[in-house]
């Protein structure tokens, strides 16, 4: 029986969510497009994940270039970290520096290097000296003076801006600088549909507060971000905390968390759905001592120089688009027929509401029915309100066709429309209809919306 990501996958491509990247040429490993429903799913990701973020003034957001100056990633350790040989094992997918490996008597395998993993006795890729960072060249003259990377991670053009932050707005301690933009990993085995892909989108913040208060910040920061995933239809069962042993941080971090949803691809079933680490002041001392910018912040009441630490909240994008469609994911029966039916949250659902004239030949019907279309159109500009006109097939299959994106509420307009002003509103949850009349019609969605 398909998985629910088989499931899940094919849907998306089938519904116009997602495809693969190039696909009339074969297509290119760990690239997807967004398809017209998933560019309004994404969209409204990003929408809740900002308003999240920017409920407190003290939060300032940043649009940082993808192209930075290499020094950047020289300084924040990725030039180094990424550049010894790696081998993946093809069974458990666990990655090993090749110089961290047991070698192995045989004689092919001190000739050519381990052959099977210590962990699991699987079969290892060849060992190549891998630079997880896309490499390119800025201007016209390729020599090592023009190499720049994309980015393999946001945070460090908010680290790079931290000084002009404060030097524009003067904030006091905490504050954080917050941003969503593309990053670049050349992943070994990029695999699982959305889940590891070479080009994805970060949503990052970085939090900068006094070092003796950076336990607390950790801990609600940690709070704040599993109350944004619950607030937003994930069901508990589906998601968890984990807490990094102490040999798995990064080198920049003290203290680290995931939060992991069951993706079901991993033998628990858990995976990395946003990590959440500490970062010391790492970033800011490193930077400091590369570029010999001062980046410590003056505490003026204390008479205080020094340098913050930083909680980082960071979520892969495309891993919460994959988390919430797969959360929503069902299959149920309603009215005696079987049904697919994707239950995201009404705030995130790419189609908000269908409308449908119950029959397709009547022109009265037809009319009225584009009145009501046109009303809703109007309601909330831009891409957070979409609504989708259907006039094809009977109204069974036009239901069965919004359930699968998502639309929470249908509108039909019927004869007794034109007697009395009154529309059908379908939810989809339940299947339920109600009867409303046209002029409240706005109001009920918005405040269902609410
Ligand atoms: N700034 C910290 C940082 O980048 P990370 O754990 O390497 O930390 C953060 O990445 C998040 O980015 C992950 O939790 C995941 O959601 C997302 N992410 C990382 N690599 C990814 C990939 N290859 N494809 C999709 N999302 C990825």
């Amino acid at each position: 029986m398909a998985s629910t990501l088989e499931k899940i996958t094919s849907l998306a491509k089938r519904r116009g969510f997602i495809y693969p990247g190039s696909e009339i040429y074969g297509g290119l490993a760990g690239t997807w497009d967004y398809g017209p429903l998933g560019v309004f799913l994404k969209e409204n990701i990003k929408y809740e994940w900002w308003r999240h973020m920017l409920r407190e003034d003290h939060i300032y957001a940043l649009d940082g270039a993808i192209l930075m100056n290499s020094k950047v990633w020289e300084a924040s350790g990725h030039v180094e970290q990424f550049s010894d040989p790696l081998v993946d094992c093809k069974k458990c997918k666990k990655r090993f520096r090749v110089d961290h490996l047991p070698r192995r008597t045989a004689l092919r395998d001190l000739k050519d290097g381990p052959s099977a993993c210590p962990e699991c006795g699987g079969e290892l890729t060849e060992a190549r000296p891998f630079q997880m960072m896309f490499k390119t060249h800025a201007g016209p003259v390729e020599d090592s003076s023009s190499v720049v990377y994309l980015r393999p991670e946001t945070a460090q053009a908010i680290f790079v801006n931290f000084k002009n932050v404060m030097d524009s707005f003067h904030p006091n301690l905490p504050f954080g600088i917050a941003q969503v933009g593309k990053a670049f990993r050349n992943e070994i085995t990029p695999q699982h549909f959305l889940f590891r892909a070479r080009e994805f989108e970060q949503m990052e913040l970085e939090y900068f507060g006094r070092p003796d208060h950076a336990d607390q910040y950790f801990d609600d920061i940690c709070k704040m971000r599993m109350d944004w995933f619950l607030s937003l239809g994930i069901k508990k069962k589906n998601i968890r905390f984990r807490k990094h042993d102490k040999d798995e941080l990064a080198h920049y971090a003290k203290q680290a968390t995931d939060i992991e949803y069951r993706y079901g691809i991993s033998e628990d079933g858990f995976s990395e759905l946003e990590g959440i680490a500490n970062r010391t002041d790492f970033d800011l001392k490193t930077h400091s001592e590369h570029s010999r910018e001062d980046l410590q912040y003056f505490d003026e009441e204390k008479k205080e120089r020094f340098y913050p630490y930083v909680i980082e909240p960071s979520l892969g994008l495309d891993r919460a688009f994959l988390a919430f469609l797969m959360d929503g994911y069902e299959e149920d029966k309603l009215g005696g027929e079987r049904r697919v039916v994707l239950k995201l949250h009404p705030k995130l659902a790419p189609i908000k509401v269908a409308v449908f004239p119950l029959v397709a030949n009547k022109k009265d019907i037809i009319e009225k029915a584009r009145e009501v279309y046109r009303a809703f159109s109007r309601l909330v500009e831009g891409m957070r309100f979409r609504v989708m006109w259907d006039d094809i097939g009977n109204i069974g299959k036009r239901y069965r066709r919004q359930d699968e994106i998502g639309t929470p509420w249908c509108v039909t307009i019927d004869y007794q429309t034109l007697e009395d002003d009154t529309v059908t509103i379908r939810d989809r949850d339940t299947g339920k209809q109600e009867r409303h009349n046209i002029s409240s019609l706005d109001k009920y969605i918005l405040e269902m919306l609410k």
